[in-house]
């Protein structure tokens, strides 16, 4: 199949996001969609997809011009899409989710899970997506759910398939294996769309590259006649500029936080145990580890919205344990969640509510009693402005943003104010080359004026840039400091993070 876009421009609210876009898409290839947090992509492909219209521009699939006006007229012409956000029914079964909506030749739903399974099963095994139908989508991991996403879409018939940002969600194994299915599905025929903003992930998987930036399309070439750089100063309009932060951060002596001997249980299973643990004013701790090995209860419990079976915490030589999350936010300490969906923002909210979120108890932000509105809407235009975060306003729900800008907002509400002690979990996933460097600035800034920063991420060159010492986590076990220096010996804190030499 080959497809073209041409001339594709869409408005939202008299706004322009895309302006006469061309996309052409080789039969058996990948291509790379890049571009800054706002630049369109998502836009783009959801019009690719039958969610959204263009204004203006036509859709050809091999050279015949046709309309797609939804997800369905999208399958029919074999293009299937995995979004960002899953959409899967957490307590059906793998099966279920696969043929939820599909019919028979009668218009009847498809009840036959024998034949159903078995066909999984094969298309489980062709494309190495190996996943059992029987269980539950809320009992898989996040790479489980996304091969039941692809699942879906082969059983569908697809054969163009668009992936929305599919490797900001994966631990570095799970990237590995998801790169591994890419490569069959293009061996067996199938066409791509990835979008991401890893660069280095273009020249691992992808034929061709797309950049926008803006709503406009800047380049389209092959991979071979582009390099890292070049694709990133395509997307940002200006070069990357690689500083090396550890050296020029000040050393502070003083403890700010200090956990003894936390331990966390859920549902009779330990998941933090017996965890020690310092970080110095000034200090950035990185903390190394595969996906749920102990991190997010590590994150909530010092934040305050878990309560760990025994141990105690303090800062600055004051146990925190008993202060509620409230409390301990007045008191300086920030988190930046891993999953603004579910745990930091309110999507039905605007942008003003949302920074509201975390700032009602505040006094600064209230006159009487009540919120005061003026002041509430100058602080967030600020923030908008200092953060360039893209949108049309404070009163835009925050559903409206792209996915990057909805994270600056959380980042800036986060750091906005005074703050001892930031929780960034994850605090770039989702945000283009640009914006990473931005907040790695602000991260390394407010260490150097003594704020605590635990910096929790699976991205090893992340930490590796910006620690001053690392732990790794396992199994709800946290390691010793480890020095971030020239001696780091990076195979093993690969190793400690599979659990070998950890103890
Ligand atoms: N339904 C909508 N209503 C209003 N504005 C929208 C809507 N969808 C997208 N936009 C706007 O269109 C622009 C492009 O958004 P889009 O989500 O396509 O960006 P993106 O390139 O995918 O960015 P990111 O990398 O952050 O995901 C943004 O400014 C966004 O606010
Ligand atoms: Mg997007």
């Amino acid at each position: 199949m080959l497809l073209e876009m041409k001339n594709i421009s869409k408005s939202f609210f008299g706004k322009n996001v895309l302006e006469n876009i061309d996309l052409t898409i080789k039969p058996n290839s990948i291509h790379a969609l890049l571009g800054e947090n706002g630049a369109g992509k998502t836009t783009l492909m959801n019009i690719l997809y039958g969610l959204y219209q263009a204004d203006t521009g036509d859709i050809f699939i091999d050279g015949n011009k046709v309309s797609i006006d939804s997800p369905n007229d999208a399958l029919t012409y074999r293009i299937g899409m995995v979004h960002q956000h899953f959409q899967l029914v957490d307590k059906f079964t793998v099966s279920k989710n696969i043929t939820l909506g599909l019919k028979n030749e009668k218009g009847y739903p498809i009840l036959n899970r024998k034949n159903i399974d078995s066909k999984i099963s094969s298309l489980s095994k062709k494309y190495g997506l190996l996943i059992d139908p029987k269980r539950l989508i809320k009992d898989l991991s996040v790479g489980e759910q996304q091969r039941v996403e692809i699942i879906k879409l082969l059983y569908r018939d697809v054969e163009l398939l668009i992936f929305d940002e599919p490797t900001a969600v994966l631990t570095p194994e799970e990237v590995g294996l998801f790169f591994r299915v890419l490569k069959e599905l293009k061996k067996q025929g199938h066409s791509i769309i990835i979008i991401t903003h890893k660069v280095q992930e273009i020249f691992d998987i992808s034929d061709s590259i797309t950049v926008l930036r803006a709503g406009e399309k800047i380049v389209s070439c092959d991979i071979e006649d582009t390099n890292e750089d070049q694709v990133s100063e395509y997307m940002i309009g200006r070069k990357l500029v690689d500083s090396n932060f550890r050296e020029s951060s000040e050393k502070f002596n003083e403890k700010c936080l200090s956990i003894e001997s936390i331990s966390v249980k859920n549902k009779g299973i330990f998941t933090l145990k017996n965890v020690y643990l310092d970080i110095n004013k000034g200090e950035v701790l990185g903390i190394a580890g595969v996906d749920s090995n102990g991190q997010k209860e590590l994150a909530e419990v010092i934040a305050g919205i878990e309560k760990p079976d025994s141990g105690d915490i303090t800062l600055d030589n004051e146990s925190i344990l008993g202060l509620s999350i409230s409390n301990r936010y007045l008191k300086g300490v920030r988190y930046i969640p891993e999953d603004r969906h579910s745990d930091a923002i309110v999507s039905d909210m605007d942008l003003k509510d949302n920074i509201f979120l975390k700032k009602h108890f505040e006094s600064s932000y209230k006159s009487k009693g009540f919120i005061n509105e003026k002041i509430l809407e100058s602080k967030t235009n600020k923030l908008i402005e200092q953060y360039d975060i893209k949108s049309p306003g404070a009163s835009t729900l925050i559903r409206y943003l792209s996915g990057g800008n909805q994270q600056k907002l959380v980042v800036a509400r986060e750091l906005e104010g005074e703050l001892k002690l930031l929780i960034a979990f994850q605090p770039t996933r989702g945000l283009d080359v640009g914006a990473t460097e931005y907040i790695h600035n602000l991260l390394c800034e407010i260490s150097k004026e003594g704020v605590a920063v635990l910096l929790i991420s699976t991205d090893l060159n992340e930490l590796i840039k910006l620690s001053d010492n690392i732990c790794v986590m396992y199994d709800g076990n946290c390691s010793k400091k480890i020095e971030n220096d020239d001696r780091l010996d990076i195979n093993l804190i690969g190793k400690m993070m599979a659990g070998i030499d950890f103890f």
